[in-house]
């Protein structure tokens, strides 16, 4: 005998029925998900799951829309460890000094970045290196990177630099003595061509700065395309962008490789470009870097400081135009330094760029303020007990973080923390400043300490500072004397031949929908100096 209910319900006409199942099931589980989180009894070593409507989705929106907002309300909700719940993975967050520690200092036997970022790197910069090889050879990759950054290298690079900016000025922004503007630019589309013009230039060499123009620069954009939260979340669709993702790495890969080929033939003209260091390299045991791990190490290395460069200098000159103050010392600082007597500058060197408080300042302040990587990712590999210290359930009992969830640092956290900053959510470079010198507050504790060789030379630890731009431990970047070096040039020619001025009420909003934090629809005013 049918349940009368049942029997109504099948007495319904059909399209009813249909829609009555796609409307009920739907929020049958999400009441069930709810009653669920309110009722059943949690493992009590769990950290607490942040609370969510829908099931499998959880606080994707939330999280999305804009994860320091999300970050810090839930600290204040659930403390400094919690769990959420994002498209159906289990992503266990942990704030601070200490949370960071936890995952960044965290064993190779227990927290895995290749496990975490492989499905969205290992397809954009190719197989065989970086988070597509066990960690050790990462480590020696980093080596390789590291070593091909000499001192000689980066002296070079400093000489390089500035006349791509000025043919840039010439060409592009089309601003003179004689013809001085203002002009309104979009900062994050002059940033993005001229950390391509300028890293091209030297990093990658001569070839790739040839080609920019032309086919590289579509292969770039169909690369970065394939390099978003979605690619992230869902590795392979069966989209355009992803092929077109499959096809630019394909093709940009056999670039490089016809670019080695040609050297080998002794048809080059490179300077102390990545390349070169690069080739030639051999790992312990004895194997070569092929061309073709050389080839999609190059391909990492334009990927991991294009965006992370052009958008921290977007920010910084946001800053500057609405900041005339700072925007004076920093011009000032210039013309201190380098100016001559008949108003031009004399070029910098890579010895001087390390010698520039107020530009070393203002750098340091926007990458405390809008630190690229919102969320630095490992995966679980054996359940990692919290310390009591950073957060607990009770006194006797710990947290216990299990295998296969993924870990979240969130260094911008501890970077905006009001409880460590004053006037945490202001840009201020003059913090760091201490009698005219640098400050030694939170950047001593991150430049010393105790020191650890992962594999690529002697670095700080650094695990448990509360400022990590650059993150900390064996993962820790490579690639920050280059970016400090490109960006005190750069903006350093900006600044000498610009007057930068606001073209916005207040500095834009942040855009969290792409992998790096970027402003949103962000616009100066340039004038140049005359
Ligand atoms: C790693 C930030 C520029 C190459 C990292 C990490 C961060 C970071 C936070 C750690 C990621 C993790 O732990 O998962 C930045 C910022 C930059 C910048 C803020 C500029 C302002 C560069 C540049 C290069 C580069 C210019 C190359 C020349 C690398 C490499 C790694 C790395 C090779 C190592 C990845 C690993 O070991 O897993 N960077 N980066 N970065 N970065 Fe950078």
């Amino acid at each position: 005998m049918e349940h009368p209910l049942v029997a109504a319900a099948l007495a319904l006409p059909l399209p009813i029925q249909i829609a009555g199942l796609v409307v009920g099931i739907p929020l049958l589980a999400i009441v069930v998900n709810v009653l669920r989180q309110i009722l059943v009894p949690t493992d009590p070593t769990a950290p607490p799951v942040v609370f969510h409507y829908i099931p499998w989705f959880g606080s994707a929106a939330y999280y999305g829309m804009d994860p320091y907002k999300f970050m810090f309300e839930c600290r204040d909700k659930y403390g400094d460890v919690f769990t959420f719940i994002l498209l159906g993975r289990r992503m266990t967050v942990a704030l601070g000094p200490k949370g960071n520690n936890l995952s960044l200092g965290g064993k190779v036997s227990h927290v895995s970045a290749e496990d975490a970022y492989t499905h969205l790197t290992t397809p954009v910069f190719g197989k065989g290196v970086v988070y597509d090889c066990p960690n050790d050879m990462l480590m020696q990759q980093k080596k390789f990177i590291k070593h091909g950054l000499t001192t000689e290298a980066l002296q070079s690079y400093a000489e390089l630099m500035p006349a791509e900016c000025q043919e840039y000025f010439a060409k592009e922004l089309k601003l003179s003595k004689q013809n001085p503007g203002p002009k309104t630019v979009d900062v994050l589309h002059m940033m993005a061509q001229l950390i391509v013009l300028t890293a091209s230039r030297t990093l990658q060499g001569k070839e790739i700065r040839d080609n920019l123009s032309v086919r590289f620069a579509k292969l770039l954009e169909d690369l970065d395309k394939g390099f978003t939260p979605l690619n992230m979340m869902f590795p392979n669709l069966p989209l355009p962008s992803y092929r077109r993702r499959d096809a630019a790495q394909k093709e940009m890969s056999d670039f490089y490789m016809s670019i080695m080929a040609k050297r080998r033939t002794g048809e080059h003209d490179h300077e102390n470009d990545m390349i070169q260091a690069l080739q030639g390299s051999v790992y312990r045991n004895g194997t070569p870097l092929t061309d073709r791990d050389v080839a999609h190490m190059m391909i990492a290395l334009l990927m991991a400081g294009q965006h992370t460069s052009s958008a921290t200098s977007s920010w910084f000159l946001l800053h500057l135009a609405h900041d005339q103050d700072i925007q004076q010392r920093l011009y000032q600082e210039q013309v201190d330094n380098f100016g001559n007597p008949d108003g031009t500058f004399r070029p910098m060197t890579f010895e001087d760029t390390k010698k520039l408080p107020i530009m070393d300042s203002c750098i340091r302040e926007t990458l405390r303020l809008h630190a690229p990587i919102h969320s630095i990712l490992r995966k679980v590999l054996q359940p990692i007990v919290v310390p009591q210290s950073l957060a607990a359930p009770s006194e006797n009992v710990s947290y216990v973080i299990p295998k296969g969830h993924i870990i979240v640092a969130a260094p911008g956290v501890s970077q905006m923390d009001p409880k460590i900053w004053e006037k945490a959510g202001s840009w201020n470079p003059l913090r760091w400043l201490v009698d005219g010198g640098i400050a030694k507050t939170a950047n001593e504790q991150y430049q010393a300490g105790e020191k650890v060789d992962y594999g690529f030379g002697a670095v700080s630890k650094g695990t448990e500072s509360p400022y990590q731009p650059f993150g900390a431990g064996r993962h820790r970047c490579v690639g920050e004397q280059f970016a400090y070096l490109q960006l005190t040039l750069v903006i350093g020619e900006i600044v000498r031949n610009f007057k930068l001025t606001a073209a916005q009420k207040a500095i834009p909003e942040t855009n969290y929908q792409t992998m790096i934090v970027l402003p949103l629809d962000p616009k100066i005013n340039l004038e140049a100096r005359v």
